[in-house]
């Protein structure tokens, strides 16, 4: 990818999208974060002042498409954005909940990716970020796995469909981000301390270790149709 360049990361206001943002920066990217919260985009702001925010929603098409257009042409697209629902045994799984978080993170990835791409730039890229629950078998998420499923099987046919335009995805195993505040933080610890033990690599990841394999496939020209496991080996063990 020639210097500079123009990434969007849809979902860039915490996380593992963050850190993305902040090593493609680093990598000569003018780098432009959406998110949905205001209170993110001033935190982002005081503490990270090269990246450009932006108050836009992935799952309404207008907004994301004012401000794809805004910057266009965009080199690299990333989306990170999900809800924090889908997960339960099947047998009691709120249906309705299931659908808002299909709503939060399928819709809206393909909200964002079909309003930004009038604006990619012809030798752009689109990474996605999936989960370990699409590719493992742990009890309880078959519905969250549905989900992340659904993001992974739009990579292939959209590598060829959108050519020269390269389209893959990361999918992360356990990672340590605000997306487990929701939970209670003692609890989150005790699982994060317990499964590091089983992990074959022997840890949680960071943001930026998920990053560093984002911007490998945002940024390497001839990778595209592919879909990096980067999980700690999460998917050959139980957790
Ligand atoms: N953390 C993990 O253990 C883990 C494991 C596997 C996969 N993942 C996946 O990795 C991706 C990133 O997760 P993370 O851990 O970095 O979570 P995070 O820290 O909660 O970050 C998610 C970001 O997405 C934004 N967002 C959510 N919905 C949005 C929307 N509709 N439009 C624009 N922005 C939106 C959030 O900001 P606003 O709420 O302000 O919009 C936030 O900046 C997600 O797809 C998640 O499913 C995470």
């Amino acid at each position: 990818m020639l210097t500079p360049f123009t990434a969007l990361i849809v979902g860039g206001t915490s996380g593992i999208g963050l850190a993305t943002a902040r090593q493609l920066v680093t990598l000569g990217g003018n780098v432009h974060v959406a998110g949905r919260s205001a209170e993110k985009l001033g935190q982002l702001a005081a503490d990270n002042p090269t990246l450009v925010g932006h108050q836009v929603d992935g799952g309404d098409r207008a907004e994301v498409g004012l401000l794809a257009a805004s910057i266009a042409p965009i080199d690299a697209l990333v989306v990170t954005l999900s809800g924090a629902e889908g997960i339960g045994p099947l047998a009691d799984l709120d249906l309705a909940m299931l659908r808002r978080a299909f709503e939060a993170k399928f819709w809206a990835h393909l909200t964002t990716i079909q309003a930004a791409l009038p604006h990619l730039a012809e030798n752009g890229s689109i990474t996605l970020v999936s989960a370990i629950s699409a590719r493992a078998s742990m009890p309880g998420t078959a519905g969250v796995g549905a989900i992340n499923a659904a993001v992974e099987g739009l990579i292939k046919p959209l590598a060829v469909e959108l050519a020269p335009i390269r389209v893959n995805a990361v999918s992360p195993g356990l990672v340590d981000t605000p997306w487990w505040n929701g939970k209670p933080e003692a609890n989150t610890r005790a699982y994060f301390a317990a499964a590091a033990k089983m992990l074959p690599a022997r840890q949680i990841a960071s943001a930026d270790d998920i990053a560093q394999a984002i911007v490998l496939l945002a940024t390497n020209p001839n990778i595209t149709g592919t879909i990096i496991e980067s999980d700690a080996g999460a998917r050959l063990v139980s957790i």
